[in-house]
């Protein structure tokens, strides 16, 4: 305990003693370093914004978006870890469409995060809090071949995808339109398009005619 009481004001106040001003009096140009791990709003706490829905409403659709969120967030890795490790005669393309439905699923995650933020509650930031609240399959530490990678990218958004059509239908029951036109206009949409690019590479399809 002593030293993660130590460890917690390190730096806090200790260069002026206690506050702005050096023992001579004059204004300090040392940095006030805050103290950590003090929460001023708790995971799953709601703040009151005026936004014409109950809290019980906003509290709702906070968490089924930071659910799909995390989910998001994992997404968003595994992309990123298939662009470094694909190879083969696709290497590529692969490697830029990867990249491309990467960047695609950060836009989403921020979108996502702050309709979470504007409802009052608080998103999912941390990658090791959205490891907790994922259900994605996590993929072995090392490579696997291209098939295999295109087909653990078609798993992870349908786990995706069938959250967001729950959702939908719950966004739609409590009149949070805002959260629903979000889930279907840019979330949905996004997800079935880049479904559809992978799952094109998957079709064996000869380069010329035999
Ligand atoms: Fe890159």
């Amino acid at each position: 305990m002593a030293t993660t009481t130590a460890r917690r004001h390190t730096g806090s106040t200790q260069s002026t003693g206690n506050g702005r001003r050096s023992p001579n009096g004059r204004p300090s140009p040392e940095p006030h370093y805050a103290t950590l791990g003090v929460e001023v709003q708790k995971f799953g706490d709601m703040r009151g914004l005026p936004i014409g829905l109950d809290e019980k409403v906003r509290l709702e659709s906070a968490e089924v978006l930071n659910e799909i969120l995390a989910d998001s967030t994992i997404l968003y890795a595994l992309y990123k870890k298939h662009h470094w490790n694909v190879a083969g005669p696709t290497f590529y393309q692969l490697h830029l469409l990867f990249d491309k439905h990467a960047e695609e699923q950060g836009e989403l995650i921020d979108l996502i995060a702050e309709r979470v933020q504007s409802l009052g509650g608080i998103a999912v930031g941390d990658p090791r809090h959205a490891a907790e609240l994922t259900t994605i399959e996590r993929a072995p530490d090392g490579a696997e071949d291209v098939p295999a990678l295109i087909t653990r990218l078609l798993r992870a958004h349908e786990t995706i995808i069938g959250k967001i059509r729950e959702a939908i239908e719950t966004t739609e029951k409590s009149k949070d339109w805002g959260s629903n036109d979000l889930l279907m206009g840019d979330v949905l949409r996004r997800h079935e398009l880049q479904v559809w690019f992978l799952a094109e590479h998957l079709v064996e399809s000869a380069l010329v005619q035999d």
